[in-house]
């Protein structure tokens, strides 16, 4: 048996394909762009491992798509591959579109043409797991209730709009031909090999620099915070028992406004790796001009999975947080690797004024 997972070399895919190997032996094929946020070095570990097998190509070739089908008698699809930065999809959309719908929509029909002619018991036992976002829902009122599934679709970023379209179209292939779909719509993650271009990998990698943290708007903006590999083992359970054409909300009922989120890494790492002056790193906190349409909050209602599936995430945000520090203090050389020149050339832009 063997699993294709999309975007593996990223943030989300590489923790779930080292998740997944660490939790059984299906082979996983890898297949990944490597661009600017893929990275080979997050999957180190697995090197002479033959139960992954990486490849280098995109999820939008479809002729590509459908040997590897064919060639490792794939069982499921899971689809971890798109643009995934708001700021840069605000900055130059066209990579979005290009990805998240015309790549998702290629890679369906690819999968489409392997899955129908199956014999009839594999497929059945077919999957294709879309792993989507909760940015698709819009943006929350402070007292609205958490978004459920049945919440309206209502992206307000290219990113978001994106990943709503590649999920209309993973909806639409279930529901015209069949398919069997999963789409899971999951909160913001974080922890290990997150790149320093978000939030948090951002705040840790600044304050150790001795740079600024950047803080947009009044920094009050909410997000409901999941450690990757509680949504790592969310996928693998929906993978698992999910309802054909059924979508899964995914989250820890963690939400923090930003500023909290920047505070209290300031004051994990005051704790764990001391600034050389003896002064708090909230001292390098600096407020920024605003992101360009910024949501206000994200909230998730994880009940179905719970109720269904009986999932929950292991850790809570105080646990998740310091683990994420500390692997950011014991891993700087995987930093430094990663901060190369387009990195730069991007921060340099983004944070100009
Ligand atoms: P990421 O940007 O870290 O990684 C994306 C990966 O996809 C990279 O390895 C990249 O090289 C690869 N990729 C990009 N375009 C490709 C293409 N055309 N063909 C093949 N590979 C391609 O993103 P992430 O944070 O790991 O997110 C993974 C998925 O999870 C995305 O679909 C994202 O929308 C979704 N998601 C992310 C979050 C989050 O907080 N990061 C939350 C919910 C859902
Ligand atoms: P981010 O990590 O980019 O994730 P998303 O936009 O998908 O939620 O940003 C998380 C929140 O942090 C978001 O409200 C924007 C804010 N933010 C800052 O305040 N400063 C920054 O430098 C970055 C990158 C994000």
């Amino acid at each position: 048996m063997t699993i294709l997972v999309t975007g593996g070399a990223g943030f989300i895919g590489a923790n779930f394909v080292l998740d997944w190997l660490a939790h059984g032996s299906e082979t996983v094929i890898n297949l990944d762009k490597l661009t600017y946020a893929g990275n080979l070095q997050n999957l180190a570990s697995l090197e002479g491992d033959g139960r992954h097998v990486f490849v280098h190509g995109d999820i939008g070739d479809a002729a590509l798509v459908a040997r590897l089908l064919a060639e490792h008698k794939v069982r499921a699809v899971l689809n971890f591959a798109a643009e995934s930065h708001v700021d840069r999809s605000i900055e130059g959309p066209g990579a979005f579109i290009q990805t998240n719908i015309v790549g998702t929509f290629n890679l369906l029909e690819a999968v489409r043409g392997y899955w129908s002619a199956l014999p009839d018991a594999e497929r059945a036992a077919f999957r294709f797991l879309h792993v989507s976002t909760d940015e698709v829902y819009g943006s929350l009122d402070a007292d609205a209730p958490a978004f459920t599934e049945s919440h309206r679709y209502e992206p307000n970023s290219p990113y978001s709009a994106s990943k709503a379209a590649s999920d209309h179209l993973v909806r639409a292939y279930h529901h015209t031909y069949g398919l069997p779909v999963l789409t899971t719509n999951c909160s913001n993650n974080y922890g290990p090999y997150h790149f320093p271009e978000k939030l948090i990998p951002l705040v840790i990698h600044n304050a150790l620099a001795g740079k600024p943290l950047p803080i947009y708007g009044d920094g009050q903006q909410i997000r409901d915070w999941l450690f990757v590999t509680d949504h790592c083992s969310a996928i693998r359970r929906v993978l698992e028992a999910g309802r054909l054409g059924e979508t899964y909300n995914v989250g820890g009922w963690n939400e923090k406004a930003n500023i909290e989120v920047v505070r209290t890494l300031c004051a994990i790492l005051d704790e764990l790796a001391p600034r050389a002056d003896g002064q708090p790193y909230a001292r390098q906190m600096t407020f920024v001009k605003d992101r360009p349409g910024h949501d206000r909050r994200y909230a998730i209602d994880a009940r179905k999975l719970e109720r269904e599936l009986d999932w929950r995430p292991r850790e809570t945000f105080e646990t998740g947080i310091r683990k994420t520090v500390q692997w950011y203090l014991n891993h700087q050389d995987w930093v430094r690797n990663i901060t190369s020149g387009a990195y730069r050339e991007w921060v340099e832009r983004q944070y100009a004024a």
